[in-house]
């Protein structure tokens, strides 16, 4: 692999101060010998920067040193992820230095920053869809020669995932995966990298408990080494657990920082939120309604060819939640689809209000009044290029409040996306912008607004709250408890065990495409829950 290395700016950067920096040593791609060193301490210093004339980043400086696990927190669009595309090298900053062991650095694009020895998981999936899984790998690992040898690489993510407890078919390709293996790939990726700093953005949204776990001790371990780590995430257990010290942003600007270890849950939700935040919430309960959704005997093949739903049966009424739990690639993501009609059913029946939809087109499906939040919001939930309004408005533009013959009722559905904009606090300078420029907690929120407001009979929901930040976590679960209580049912996909117990009044474990087993919330059955999701035990 050949690679050049572009001298930083003599505006922010002396090589005189340093004559060493200007040697072009082979290993690090030719980095300059002082970057060469391992990183011991990183500075960001007074970096701002603006979308459109509206502060994503004003004035925030931090630090991370060898040793030390730092936690970003802030709420959707508080500017997380563009302070670290700042570090990473996808944005340059409008003002304000990188200083990596006290020496300022210009990083003008990832391939700069990881020569540096900065790794990053992204918020967003990176990989390439038509790839496999150890193109992918090989495609950003380091090491890879110009004729890489495939054998070795995949010797060595394989010894690496299972070191890592991570089960991934490695030919497959990414657009085969549900979004938790995405993030285990991406993940893998920068683990392997051995980077000195690494840089992880909201890695454990779809993970389950169980590699939350080993992702923690991976952790520790690098803590351990010297490595210095950046770690955001809106669950605040896993800040507390993991991080040394945190971070606060609201608004693009630091609101406060602290110890982990001498501050606790409740303040920090407040540093960040601004208020107090209810973390339990109680469900009432409520007598099952009529039946809304049967399924019987559903047979369903994945995107391999293999059976990925063998035989699932259940059913659904009014006034209810059914959770379905599970590790993620275990035929939850083809279940999901088969019910809002993207997948063909290969044999059994779906229907709705006793009225058989299946292999139905999704149109037909969501007329019978089911909606649908998709596990990959990116991918099948918007079109990032498209503004706000057309987004909010999918799948319901044939809708007669939406159009008249042939076109659309421009009025009305920007109303209708102020509406949504309001209601579920999108943040956005306009609804003329495209969604591709919202930060990916908001780009949620625009979608369970237009997936919610239209009350659906049905919602079938994949990590409804995935990349959320605690205030709209907590809003958006007191949304679904009130679809719940005015009469519709929704089937809730989700990893996120304190989320199932939370929110579900009955409970299906699926492994490997089939239910072991459906419970009530309070089953005593359900503390064998990990066990029933690694598929050894059923009941
Ligand atoms: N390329 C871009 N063009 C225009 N605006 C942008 C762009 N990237 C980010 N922004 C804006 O910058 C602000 C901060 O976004 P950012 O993605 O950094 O938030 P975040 O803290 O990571 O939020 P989340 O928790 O939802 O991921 C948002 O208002 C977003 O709309
Ligand atoms: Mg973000």
């Amino acid at each position: 692999m050949w690679i050049t290395w572009k001298a930083p700016s003599p505006n922010n950067f002396n090589p005189a101060a340093d004559p060493g920096l200007m040697r072009m040593p082979k290993s690090r791609g030719g980095c300059p010998a002082t970057l060469m060193k391992k990183i011991q301490r990183l500075e960001m210093e007074g970096i701002s920067k603006s979308f459109h004339g509206i502060h994503a980043n004003k004035e925030i400086s931090l630090s991370v040193g060898s040793g030390e696990i730092l936690g970003l927190l802030g709420e959707n669009g508080a500017g997380k992820t563009t302070l670290m595309n700042i570090l990473y090298g996808l944005y340059q900053p409008d003002a304000g230095q990188i200083k990596i062991n006290g020496s300022p650095v210009r990083i003008t694009n990832p391939m700069e920053s990881i020569l540096m020895g900065i790794g990053m998981v992204h918020q967003h999936f990176m990989l390439i869809q038509n790839h496999s899984v150890i193109e992918n790998i090989a495609l950003g690992y380091k090491d890879t020669p110009f004729f890489f040898p495939k054998i070795k690489i995949r010797e060595k993510v394989a010894s690496f995932s299972r070191q890592f407890n991570f089960t991934i078919d490695l030919n497959q390709k990414i657009w085969q995966l549900s979004a938790g293996e995405q993030q285990r790939v991406e993940i893998i990726k920068a683990l392997m990298n051995g980077a000195d700093l690494l840089i992880l953005d909201e890695p454990t949204s779809v993970l389950t408990p169980k590699e939350i776990e080993e992702l923690i001790i991976i952790l520790r371990q690098m803590k351990a080494d010297g490595h210095c780590v950046i770690f955001i995430s809106h669950k605040l257990d896993e800040i507390m657990n993991i991080c040394d010290r945190v971070v606060v942003l609201q608004k693009g600007s630091i609101v406060g920082s602290a110890d982990t270890g001498k501050t606790d849950k409740k303040t920090l939700a407040r540093m960040m939120v601004g208020r107090d935040v209810v973390f339990n919430i109680s469900k009432e309960k409520l007598a099952k309604g009529q039946e809304i959704l049967r399924a019987d005997q559903i047979h369903v093949t994945g995107d391999m060819g293999l059976p990925a739903v063998k035989g699932v049966s259940f059913d659904l009424h009014e006034n209810e939640i059914f959770g379905i739990a599970g590790v993620a690639g275990n035929g939850q993501r083809e279940l999901a689809e088969a019910i809002t009609g993207i997948r063909r059913i290969d044999s059994g029946k779906v229907t709705i209000n006793g009225k058989d939809i299946t292999n139905l087109s999704p149109r037909h499906i969501y007329d019978h009044g089911v909606s649908h939040v998709p596990e990959e919001r990116i991918r099948f939930g918007i079109a990032p290029g498209l503004f706000l309004y057309d987004n909010a408005i999918l799948k319901q533009h044939h809708l007669k409040k939406f159009s008249r013959r042939y076109f659309l009722k421009y009025n009305d559905v920007k109303t209708h996306t102020q509406g949504i904009v309001d209601d579920f606090k999108v943040l956005t300078h306009s609804i003329d912008n495209q969604i591709r420029n919202l930060s990916g907690g908001n780009i949620q929120k625009l979608i369970l607004g237009r997936e919610i407001s239209e009350q659906p009979r049905l919602l079938v929901a994949s990590h409804p709250t995935y990349g959320l930040d605690v205030g709209a976590t907590e809003f958006l679960r007191h949304h679904l408890l009130k679809l719940r209580k005015q009469g519709s049912a929704v089937l809730l996909f989700s990893e996120d065990l304190e989320e199932i117990f939370e929110l579900c009044d009955r409970i299906a474990v699926i492994f490997a495409g089939e239910f072991m087993g459906i419970f009530d919330s309070d089953d005593e059955r359900l503390c064998e829950i990990g066990l029933m999701m690694a598929g050894s035990k059923r009941i």
